[in-house]
């Protein structure tokens, strides 16, 4: 497990042994059992979840669907618990050997489905649950029984999977399984009835899966297409704020290395993975307003004219107008149209101070001007790291937010008592830091 903590590894092997005794557990409870049709059914869901892991639907960068969900809440009403979870377990290994993921993520993903099938499946027995379900969801007791195996299966699944993430980034628990949850909840929701109309239709002939099949396709083709069509125009907007980038053969690269400096600063601020995503966005594209400036304002050695400078403010109102139309962009909108404001509230274009000013502004801000002092530019050539330094010590709680400040010297592998020491001092410690 190359790039794993210790803590997450502890905890995998965990889950992973857990699920090898809850396996010979359920072994136990099948020696002897008659399978019947049951093992027709076992075969094809095991068969239909190893594929479905083929056909994930990825949302956003960091979250994806799957129409396995389906079939494992379908199965755990179609058979027995024990060997539900055994379908579970192989058709998340196989799916996972299929897509050549490495063997620890086979067994952790495998195991962790096994156990969520587990208990859930258990719950719903506990909570008077039928298998086969009756056919007629009509009674209170039917529909209590199935929101507990929904609930419980969500909820065990999530926690295995928010507990390894939250223990790899270091990041508190609760938030992490509040955002995977709530990213995907609707999709989630609609996966589990599914489910539900797929093993109430299942059980009266298997076969009927395959007619179930097609619509589930029909629906898949047209999300992908349409997942397809973001992912273009976004890549389309990326690509307009490389040509501008271009336009100078100075700011080449510019929009990319704030984009990603933005983001090492909001994941040393320790934001959500929403947010951290949302800057990442914005910075990428946040000058995308230059796009109405002319080639010969923007290489302008000299100082700019009156004319021209009002010009250069108007490009964040601009880029945040044509990113509005844009869904992916939409809410970072904000952060584009303030990535020149100052904390002491002399940017523009609106001379917001401090907190008024959105976070994700702020933090382009930071990582904006450091991209422009680490390059040449046309009228000076890049920097020393001494003097970067030091502009940054003195512009902190000035120019940009100090919090902001401190997180792009914890990123730069910086010392940032320098920020903390008074001014006198400060020299010194910069000529140690270099
Ligand atoms: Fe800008």
């Amino acid at each position: 497990m190359p790039d794993l903590s210790t803590k997450a590894s502890v905890f995998l092997i965990t889950v992973i042994l857990a699920a090898a005794l809850l396996l010979v557990w359920c072994s136990r409870l099948l020696l002897g059992f008659h399978f019947g049709s049951y093992a027709a059914t076992a075969v094809v869901f095991t068969a239909g979840i190893a594929l479905s892991d083929h056909f994930a639907l990825r949302l956003a960068p960091r979250t994806a669907v799957n129409i396995g969900t389906t079939l494992e809440l379908g199965i755990l009403l179609l058979v027995p618990v024990p060997l539900a979870t055994w379908v579970v377990f192989l058709g998340v290994s196989l799916g996972k050997m299929l897509s050549h993921r490495r063997w620890f993520e086979v067994l952790f993903n495998a195991s962790s489905h096994a156990i969520a099938a587990f208990v859930a499946g258990e719950a719903y027995m506990l909570a008077g649950g039928e298998i086969p379900l009756p056919l007629q969801i009509d009674t209170l007791d039917i529909f209590i029984s199935l929101t507990v195996l929904i609930v419980v299966h969500w909820i065990v699944g999530l926690t295995m999977v928010s507990g390894i993430v939250s223990l790899q980034t270091n990041q508190p628990y609760i938030p992490i399984t509040y955002q995977m949850s709530k990213s995907v909840a609707l999709e989630h929701v609609s996966l589990y009835l599914m489910g539900v109309l797929t093993a109430l239709t299942v059980q009266e002939n298997l076969w009927t899966i395959l007619l179930l099949a097609v619509p589930l396709g029909i629906v898949y083709i047209s999300l992908q297409k349409s997942l397809q069509i973001r992912q273009l125009t976004r890549g389309a907007v990326e690509k307009m704020a490389d040509i501008i980038d271009r336009r100078d053969p100075y700011t080449y690269g510019h929009s990319q290395r704030v984009a990603s400096l933005a983001e090492r600063i909001a994941e040393e601020m320790r934001l959500s993975w929403e947010e951290i995503d949302r800057v990442k966005a914005a910075a990428r594209v946040h000058d995308l307003g230059k796009i109405a400036m002319d080639r010969t304002v923007l290489e302008k050695k000299e100082i700019l004219s009156e004319e021209e400078w009002r010009k250069m403010q108007e490009h964040p109102g601009l880029g945040a107008e044509i990113l509005q139309n844009f869904p992916d962009f939409q809410d970072g909108t904000e952060y584009v149209r303030y990535h020149h404001e100052r904390w002491d509230g002399r940017g523009y274009p609106e001379g917001l101070s401090g907190e008024k000013i959105p976070l994700g502004a702020r933090i382009i801000a930071v990582a904006d001007s450091y991209d422009a002092m680490a390059r040449a530019r046309p009228y000076r050539d890049a920097l020393p790291e001494e003097k970067v330094i030091s502009i940054f010590v003195d512009g902190a709680g000035k120019q940009w937010d100090p919090r902001v400040v401190e997180a792009l010297f914890k990123v730069l592998g910086w010392n940032t008592l320098l920020l903390h020491v008074p001014k006198g001092k400060q020299k010194a410690l910069i000529k140690l830091a270099e």
